[in-house]
């Protein structure tokens, strides 16, 4: 079953189909409004639900638009409003939603929820994050890289802050796309073990960012942080935001990027989210298309 669950357990020549599939299809709709459909209609007859367990901008609005301009129709679920809240097993929920639908999108907390979901079900899941990762955003990530800069491989990308879930999938399309990724954080906020293998570990923010091409950041709380965790995050972190100082480290020509929401004057200052290196709102438009990549692979279609 084609599952869309992880950069690091998708084949890299399918990523690279993905993203190749992605920015074609964007230049196809060449500014079409959002509510034409493509001219093609991949996903005509297929019904899509969206379950969320988190809050969403992005990701909810951007998975319906690009499946209904394919065809496609969608239901968006709260977790909490489904019996999967209220002690129905994943598996039975798995197995039930595979009878009524062609393809399961989640957005979780535990990552077993999501492989469990995968395990059971007959149609494509699709992780639309989780604690742990969130693939999705970090496809977007390497098409909007290369869409303003050509070819991601071989070019130094800097993560300044958390060693959260974006981070972890920038540690998976790491080796999957090659380029080279060095984490800028305190210790207590360092990557999972299993990524460190992959990835420069540099304390200091202004060595770390050195001849970066790209520069990425994101909040110092995550949903599924305590919130009792936030004042000492910000104390850990305060040295990490990234400002205009720390953006003159890298190449003047490097990228900013944020997966978005972002907390302006936390982890990255207004002056750099609204700069000259700023691409966020080219990411955010970006998950639309590079989801539809995404589902057509799912779904072969
Ligand atoms: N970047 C991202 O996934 O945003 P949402 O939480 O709004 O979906
Ligand atoms: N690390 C953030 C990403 C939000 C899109 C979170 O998990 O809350």
């Amino acid at each position: 079953m084609p599952h869309f669950l992880d950069i690091d357990r998708t084949d890299p020549q399918a990523l690279r189909g993905m993203i190749d599939r992605a920015r074609a299809m964007k230049m196809a709709r060449n500014g079409a409004p959002k509510g034409v459909p493509d001219s093609e209609q991949p996903l005509a007859g297929r019904m899509v639900a969206l379950i969320f367990e988190k809050p969403s901008t992005r990701t909810r609005v951007s998975f319906d638009v690009g499946i209904r301009q394919m065809g496609g129709q969608t239901m968006v679920l709260s977790g909490a409003d489904m019996q999967l809240g209220h002690g129905e097993t994943i598996a039975d929920t798995a197995r039930v939603m595979s009878r009524y639908v062609d393809l399961i999108m989640i957005r979780t907390y535990e990552e077993q929820t999501l492989l469990e979901m995968a395990e059971h079900a007959t149609v494509p899941v699709i992780n639309g994050l989780t604690n742990r990762t969130h693939p999705c955003q970090i496809m977007t990530d390497v098409m909007t890289y290369e869409e303003h800069r050509g070819p991601i491989a071989g070019r130094k990308v800097v993560w300044s802050g958390d060693g959260n879930n974006v981070f972890a999938s920038f540690a998976h399309a790491s080796r999957q796309f090659g380029f080279d990724l060095t984490f800028t954080g305190p210790q207590p906020l360092d990557p999972e073990p299993s990524l460190r293998d992959w990835i420069t570990i540099e304390r200091d923010p202004y060595k770390a960012v050195q001849g970066a091409d790209l520069v990425v950041t994101d909040t110092w709380v995550s949903m599924h942080d305590p919130q009792s965790a936030k004042e000492r995050r910000h104390n850990q972190l305060r040295g990490y935001r990234v400002d205009r100082d720390l953006m003159a480290q890298a190449k003047p020509d490097a990228l900013f990027m944020h997966c978005l929401p972002a907390h302006r004057g936390d982890e990255v200052t207004s002056e750099v989210m609204d700069g000259p290196s700023s691409v966020v709102f080219d990411e955010a438009e970006n998950r639309l298309h590079a989801q539809k990549a995404i589902l057509r692979w799912c779904l072969d279609v």
